[in-house]
């Protein structure tokens, strides 16, 4: 591990506005594989995980742009983003009049991410560095799930959770650009919107990103 993932995340990442959400600056890097590489010899570790932190994605956006147009949703309500990044979700619930948010992920370069963005974002943020997959639902208002379906194990593993947390009450948003293990026929659309990914990793820089609730 880096001796300071957020000395490193300042050094391969500009403060910018975020693409179709201008209000929202977070720290992005312009190219994934270069980065990435960094993160290996940072890391010493061959398989560290993609800098995902370093780039807002679909999922992300295309909830961000649905609270922008809907901050009943969570305006006075805790907001909980799995998943979350650069912290994209929780950031854009709070700027929508969240009470409170937290942004969860498990790489520790998320961490330091979302802990930058929040505070360039004027925004508090708690961050909980764990995998809560196992653990019961948070409390929490509202859940944001951006981007959890491209990779199998993390996909089987999202849905019941999310399932759970609905059937205690807690309402669920599920932002994704159709990626391949999204449980299409467990959600019901809610809105589609034309997005612009920060990653050369996406085929297309312009791409459609839907908002989901769960069935
Ligand atoms: C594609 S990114 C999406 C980030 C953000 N939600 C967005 O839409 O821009 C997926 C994130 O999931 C995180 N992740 C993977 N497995 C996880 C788990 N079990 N619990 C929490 N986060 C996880 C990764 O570290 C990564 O930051």
């Amino acid at each position: 591990m880096a001796a300071s993932p957020r000395a490193f995340v300042l050094r391969h990442t500009r403060l910018r506005p975020v693409p179709g959400l201008e209000e929202l600056r977070l720290h992005l890097a312009d190219e994934v594989y270069a980065l990435w590489h960094a993160v290996q010899v940072e890391t010493n570790d061959p398989d560290a995980a993609l800098p995902y932190w370093a780039f807002a994605w679909g999922g992300g956006l295309a909830i961000g742009r649905y609270l922008r147009e809907h901050p009943e949703i969570v305006a006075g309500r805790r907001v909980f983003d799995l998943a979350s990044g650069s912290g994209i979700g929780a950031i854009a619930a709070m700027r929508a009049g969240a009470t409170e948010a937290s942004g969860t992920d498990i790489d520790p370069f998320a961490l330091a991410a979302i802990r930058l963005n929040a505070r360039a974002n004027a925004c508090r943020v708690t961050v909980i560095g764990r995998d809560v997959l196992d653990e019961p639902p948070p409390e929490a208002n509202v859940i944001l799930a951006g981007d959890c379906w491209y990779d199998a194990e993390l996909a089987r593993r999202v849905l019941p959770w999310l399932q759970r947390a609905r059937d205690r009450g807690i309402e669920v948003l599920v932002g994704d650009p159709g990626r391949a293990h999204l449980p299409v026929d467990d959600l019901m659309e809610l809105a589609a919107f034309e997005v612009r990914t920060t990653s050369e990793l996406e085929d297309l820089h312009r791409t459609e990103a839907r908002v989901y609730g769960l069935r």
